[in-house]
């Protein structure tokens, strides 16, 4: 039967990896996928998440399943951090948390709930969009629609289009929002513009979905949320599907969540049983470790402290790579204005770079970055710099 079965296309951001692997180039510069790496160019684990763990490594005492939407104490945790650990939401228990395995889980927790018990057909996603978006709410069976939001000639937000093409929105429809730092594009709505896309989304009775998966990276920990927070605030029943794997440095522990906020306990209660039914056909219950780690560290207020500094300081260096990109491509003579990229938040650049330059950038060159042009700058180091700005300067 297998002969039937043709080969699928490799994955436009894991792909990369496996090519990039393969080659034996000594000098490649791998850009393409979302990871944080230091000045040394390693993913080093976070220092509170090595004492997280030993503290689980000494007191665990059980491997015993969780329960199937995962620990309850991470999920207030998560909601803390979310919505404010004063919240309304957090005071009147009308959010529902399930830990899932990565933001891709939660992501798939969320349709398949929209799609089983809301009827919802159609999800809307930025144009552009992160690359896996569509497979994962396609292989759900959900029409996927797509709002403007990048234009290209200003590499700015656009915003009158954006809100022309979600007037198209119907009622029913999931909305999905990026929490902050845009993948790919790095460019988020200012406060105000996130009040006025709430209350376009309310107006329209559409289901916002927040794909939030870089909290910290932009301003803040706390700060980061306040998109999700204006929507929080102007509409009862939304979705959240936020990951662990960049400000937690835990990228190969999948640990995410989805939290499904609803108008009150009672009926976020009921839904929620709906969610766990689908977990329990799905993953049955959640891998554990993840999460442990990190509802030890948020418990712990001198824990949660470090980590803090240590999101900031993740932050600060990609930073300080994009003002030292922005020089650098300017002293190699790489011909155009680069500065919108000192103006991007998170991991990515999003260049403007063709999907030829890309291709003679990986070809000649050594340097792998996604075809959409989108450049992680969490990958550039101090040292790498001169022959990646050397490189696109002769391509452009
Ligand atoms: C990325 O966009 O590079 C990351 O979110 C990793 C991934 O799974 O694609």
């Amino acid at each position: 039967m297998f002969e039937r079965v043709s080969a699928a296309p490799a994955d436009p951001i894991l792909g990369l990896t496996e090519a990039f692997k393969a080659d034996d180039r000594p000098n490649k510069i791998n850009l393409g996928v979302g990871i944080y790496k230091n000045e040394a160019g390693q993913t080093p684990v976070l220092a509170t998440v090595k004492m997280a763990e030993k503290r689980l490594l000494e007191n665990e005492a059980t491997k015993s399943y969780l329960s199937i939407e995962g620990n309850p104490a991470y999920g207030k945790e998560v909601q803390k951090l979310l919505f404010g650990a004063d919240s309304e939401i957090v005071a009147s228990q009308r959010g529902f948390t399930a830990q899932s395995p990565g933001g891709t889980g939660a992501l798939h927790n969320a349709a398949e709930f929209a799609y089983n018990h809301l009827g919802v057909r159609t999800v809307w996603v930025s144009n552009p969009t992160w690359a896996n978006h569509g497979n994962i709410f396609k292989a759900l069976g959900l029409e996927v629609k797509a709002y403007d939001y990048y234009n290209a000639e200003t590499k700015d937000l656009d915003f009158d289009a954006m809100l022309t093409s979600l007037e198209q929105v119907a009622e029913g429809d999931l909305v999905l929002f990026h929490g902050c730092c845009h993948n790919p594009t790095g460019i988020d709505p200012t406060q105000a513009q996130w009040e006025q896309l709430a209350t376009l989304t309310a107006a329209k009775k559409a289901l916002p979905l927040f794909d939030f998966a870089y909290q910290g990276f932009a301003t803040g920990v706390e700060e980061d949320a306040a998109g999700l927070r204006i929507f929080a605030k102007q509409i009862k029943e939304l979705l959240v599907a936020s990951s662990f794997s960049k400000n937690f440095g835990l990228y190969n522990e999948r640990v995410g969540a989805f939290t499904l906020v609803a108008a009150d306990k009672e009926q976020g209660a009921t839904a929620f049983s709906q969610v766990k039914a689908g977990i329990r056909a799905n993953y049955s219950n959640p891998p554990s470790h993840g999460a442990a780690v990190v509802t030890t560290i948020l418990q712990d207020a001198e824990l949660k402290a470090q980590w803090v500094a240590e999101v900031a300081e993740m932050r600060e260096r990609i930073k300080e790579m994009r003002d030292l990109f922005v020089a650098t491509l300017a002293a190699k003579g790489a011909t155009g204005d680069y500065s919108f990229i000192q103006r991007q938040n998170g991991m990515f650049s999003f260049s403007g770079l063709s999907k030829e330059q890309v291709q003679t950038l990986k070809e000649q060159h050594g340097v792998y970055i996604v075809g959409s042009g989108r450049i992680s700058v969490a990958g550039m180091t101090k040292d790498n710099m001169e022959a990646l700005c050397a490189a696109i300067a002769a391509v452009v």
